[in-house]
């Protein structure tokens, strides 16, 4: 008798999440292929058990330090409501960027006391109705917005909570563009600003209560170091803070930047530059990024003589990528398919473009892309493969021919249309993103709950929704 030969299953399978079944993707339990035929094409598609599953090893990362740990979701990464639920019901808190963001966070069940507000523009309403819900902290980015926040508490009679952003020239290796802790980025207050900033806020503590200090170094970190860098200046400036005026700050907040894995399948990590390669395939454990900051402030507190300070202290940090990226995925159809006789190359032209996954155009951001039809056949043949846009920016390459893209994407061999591909990790500012360029109705998204049900939880545009808003 022969033996039976198993194949190994795909690098991107997640047990229980991403696997094969009748060689097409399952997403929960879930039939990629079918979900398509059902709710359209293309979709986006969550998995309730993998962003619970993403919590927990956030929550198991805080038991593991055993301190007060607080986790604010970053709803700018995913603040489709069911998703807010989702993330509400696995019973953490919640970071918004405005107004509308704030306003999400309320309806979906969030309680104002786990609600965190950053950003550099904050308008006069925007701090009233965050002052007037009573909100754990307004993050305030800058000496003139502690100003506003005071004459928000004087309108709304309501005391206000807030944070001293800061920016202490730490860089990271990930894009500049989701650098946030450079002197030259836009964010927070500087080092040498912090004291005074302090004593501002300390003014009128009838109107203002000052609780603690932010620093986010950028999104997709893919290193500790910054961390414990930005932990330790947050400590030293608490430090320095009591020392000066007597006002212990109850809070560090550490900001976002947990890296997501998007090279689980290294099939085409070669063809990224180093630097991509290495910031994009980052793994680092939360729960070692905890430790070592914690390590840090534990030192100093013992050589001060501050361990009350220490001990009365609740790390708070604002991961959005780390849990919703690799829970969703764009669903696309191959709609049209050319040879070019003079390159040799196959084009594969599919129904999702970057006005769906904005990060693939402005960062050049690999997303891995399987056949969902044919999840077990092996991906050896390379295409050409674009959105359809009316751009020749649109392609799931670099135009730009810098090479931050792999050239070819690798898919099963003589890939026809109507074939169903799957973008990978595609659960973090994209749906937030998504516009409706050349007149394309946004798509739907579906999340798949467990036991492989899969619930709408944003219907398709349709054309009557291009024009909601145009006055004619
Ligand atoms: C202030 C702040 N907090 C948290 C985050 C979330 O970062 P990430 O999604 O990388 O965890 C961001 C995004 O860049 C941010 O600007």
């Amino acid at each position: 008798m022969q033996p039976t030969v198993v194949s190994p299953s795909p690098a991107w399978t997640i047990e229980g999440y991403l696997e094969t079944l009748g060689g097409r993707l399952t997403v929960s339990g879930a039939d990629a292929v079918e979900l398509v035929e059902k709710f359209g094409s293309p979709l986006f598609v969550f998995s309730e058990p993998r962003i619970r599953a993403n919590v927990e090893r956030l929550k198991r990362a805080a038991s593991a330090v055993g301190r007060p740990v607080r986790f604010f979701y970053a709803s700018k990464a995913n603040s489709n409501m069911a998703v807010l639920r989702t993330v509400r019901d696995a019973e953490i808190d919640c970071e918004v960027n405005s107004g509308g963001e704030l306003y999400k966070a309320l309806r979906a069940g969030f309680r104002p006391n786990q609600i965190i507000f950053n950003g550099t523009s904050k308008t006069d309403e925007e701090l009233d109705e965050a002052v007037r819900a009573g909100i754990y902290a307004i993050n305030v980015d800058s000496v003139f917005e502690i100003e506003m926040v005071e004459r928000s508490a004087r309108r709304t009679g309501k005391r206000a909570n807030i944070t001293l952003r800061l920016v202490p020239e730490i860089g990271t290796r990930s894009h500049l563009g989701l650098q946030t802790a450079l002197l030259t980025s836009k964010f927070g207050i500087s080092s040498s600003e912090v004291l005074g900033a302090t004593v501002r806020a300390l003014q009128n503590p009838e109107l203002v209560h000052l609780g603690g200090i932010h620093i986010h170094v950028g999104s997709q970190t893919p290193d500790i170091e910054p961390f414990v860098a930005a932990f330790k200046t947050m400590w030293e400036h608490l430090l320095a803070i009591h020392r000066e005026t007597g006002h212990a700050l109850e809070h560090i907040n550490m900001g976002g930047g947990i890296p997501v894995n998007y090279l689980r399948d290294r099939a085409m990590a070669d063809e990224l530059p180093e630097h991509e390669r290495d910031m994009l395939g980052a793994e680092l454990e939360p729960a070692d990024v905890l430790s070592a900051a914690i390590d840090v402030a534990r030192e100093s507190a013992r050589d001060a003589g501050a361990e009350h300070l220490l001990d009365r202290l609740t790390i708070l940090l604002e991961p959005g990528r780390s849990i919703i990226a690799d829970a969703g995925m764009v669903l696309t159809t191959v709609r049209n398919i050319k040879q070019r006789p003079e390159t040799g190359d196959v084009w594969l032209l599919t129904d999702a473009g970057y006005n769906l996954m904005l990060s693939m155009n402005n960062y050049k951001w690999y997303y891995h892309l399987i056949s969902a039809s044919r999840a077990d056949v092996p991906a050896g043949t390379e295409y050409k493969v674009a959105g359809p846009l009316c751009d020749s920016g649109d392609v799931y390459f670099d135009i730009e021919r810098e090479g931050r893209l792999p050239d070819y994407r690798k898919l099963p061999d003589d890939v026809q249309p109507c074939e169903v591909l799957a973008l990978l990790n595609c659960g973090a500012y994209s749906l937030a993103q998504m516009f409706h360029y050349n007149g394309r109705p946004l798509p739907a998204a579906v999340m798949v709950r467990e036991g492989g049900r899969a619930e709408l939880i944003r219907r398709r545009d349709n054309y009557e929704d291009l024009l909601a808003n145009d006055v004619w």
